[in-house]
């Protein structure tokens, strides 16, 4: 075979066969085939899609493409969750040690940045010590005897999918159904856990900007996921302005710190709740879903859920008074606010193009060999339907230099829309799909 003709086939519309497809994906891990020819593919799909055979014959081969990580010597059903990505996501920084410290075991295999979203990876370093690169044992182990552990693709779990993320990350091709799909559920399958709770986000953060793509999208993965023996139900939430107020990933670290005192943003804590509550229903701890938000709210206001995150960052290598402190994390040079320059009620907020604001600021990768400045992003002062007066504080922003600060200002800017009404609320939590 040649990966010449399976490109020109996928360029000219024809879907690959599953040979095809494992012969690809084998031969891409092993290094056989080189990025340029793969980018190459990944565009070819970008425009001409895959079907759904094609997209289980990719997941499967993707997921195994390396190990597959057998959690059945771990007593109880463990759950896994993910999401597809948005601005300001740090939901699993907060959701996993809450659903932990109600008793369910958690074992999650997280990624890094993509595009203009975060990824909870980066942010877990924001610990000073912090590891994701821990051997199988220590994973398990964690999940066993603390009930959680979060790990990277470090381990030769789905190590097609952590190739193929990082060239579509710089490529332009991340925003496609069969490629998030696959990449989603291969590491899931492979990662071991009985069942997934997937987050679907939809709005002009997400990568599924319109609610149906994020509906078809999640019915493929529940379909997946089921398919292959693994509980899997899906949310579709809202990720048409940043989740919460905070953006970058110091600043994300802090706020889910707030949120698991009881202190965090009502769209991030509604959003906790609700996957927190279906993912403990799925493990059996919780008899329905207002059993499980009730568990979940009392891991937080006993301060269970709190602890359950500095024993994971210990238990990882990291330094848990940062927990304790969140204070101590490191701050950049310059921490200065964004006045608005006009008047009236938010309308809009292009949420991708805040996500941009934090890539510009070095908060994300713009090459594969990028590093990230964990230190820098926004906080968000005014969201959608609040009213602005001119000179209000739209947000402060935390710059490592003048540049960035200008650079990520102007982009910033273009991003709100005001108008003279009020906007309607959109509902947050838009849909469940179960198989
Ligand atoms: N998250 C993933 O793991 N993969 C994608 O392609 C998108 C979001």
């Amino acid at each position: 075979m040649r990966m010449y003709d399976l490109i020109m086939k996928k360029r000219n519309g024809e879907a690959l066969s599953e040979e095809e497809i494992r012969w690809m994906i084998r031969s891409y891990t092993d290094g056989e085939i080189p990025d340029y020819q793969m980018s190459a593919m990944t565009m070819a799909i970008y425009f001409q899609g895959m079907n759904t055979r094609e997209t289980a014959d990719l997941t499967l081969a993707m997921a195994h493409s390396g190990d597959m990580l057998d959690l059945s010597d771990i007593p109880g059903i463990k759950v896994d969750k993910h999401s597809t990505g948005g601005v300001g996501d740090k939901t699993s920084l907060t959701l996993t040690p809450m659903v932990a410290a109600c008793g369910l075991k958690v074992a999650k295999m997280s990624g890094r940045g993509l595009g203009h979203t975060g990824g909870t990876i980066d942010k877990l370093e924001s610990f000073p010590g912090f590891s994701t690169g821990i051997t199988m044992e220590a994973f398990k182990k964690n999940v066993q005897t603390i009930g959680l552990s979060i790990m990277g693709q470090t381990l030769n779990l789905a190590p097609a999918d952590k190739k193929l993320y990082a060239l579509r990350d710089v490529t332009a091709t991340v925003d496609n159904m069969s490629l998030i799909a696959s990449s989603i559920m291969s590491k899931k399958l492979a990662a071991g856990a009985d069942a997934i709770v997937l987050d679907v986000k939809t709005g002009s953060g997400a990568f599924m900007k319109k609610e149906e793509d994020a509906v078809a999208l999640a019915k493929e993965m529940v379909s997946l996921g089921n398919h292959a023996g693994r509980k899997t139900l899906a949310v579709i939430s809202d990720m048409d302005q940043p989740l919460g107020n905070a953006v970058g990933n110091i600043l994300e670290v802090q706020e889910a710190i707030d949120t698991l005192k009881g202190q965090g943003p009502e769209d991030f804590k509604e959003l906790c709740l609700t996957l927190g509550s279906l993912m403990l229903v799925a493990g059996r701890i919780a008899t329905d879903v207002a059993d499980g938000r009730r568990r979940c709210e009392e891991a937080i206001v006993s301060g269970l859920a709190l602890k359950k995150l500095s024993e994971l960052v210990a238990a990882q290598g990291g330094d848990a008074s940062y927990v304790e402190d969140p204070s101590k994390f490191e701050k950049p040079a310059i921490v200065r606010d964004i006045l608005s320059e006009e008047e009236g009620y938010i309308q809009h907020i292009e949420c991708d193009e805040i996500g941009m604001c934090s890539l510009v600021l070095g908060g994300g990768r713009a090459t594969k060999e990028s590093t990230i400045d964990l230190r820098v992003g926004l906080i968000l002062h005014k969201k959608r339907g609040d009213m602005v007066h001119k000179g209000d504080a739209l947000a402060t922003v935390y710059a490592a230099d003048e540049a960035t600060f200008e650079q990520a200002k102007e982009r910033f800017l273009k991003a709100y829309t005001f108008g003279k009404q009020q906007p309607e609320a959109v509902p947050f939590i838009k849909q469940i799909i179960e198989a």
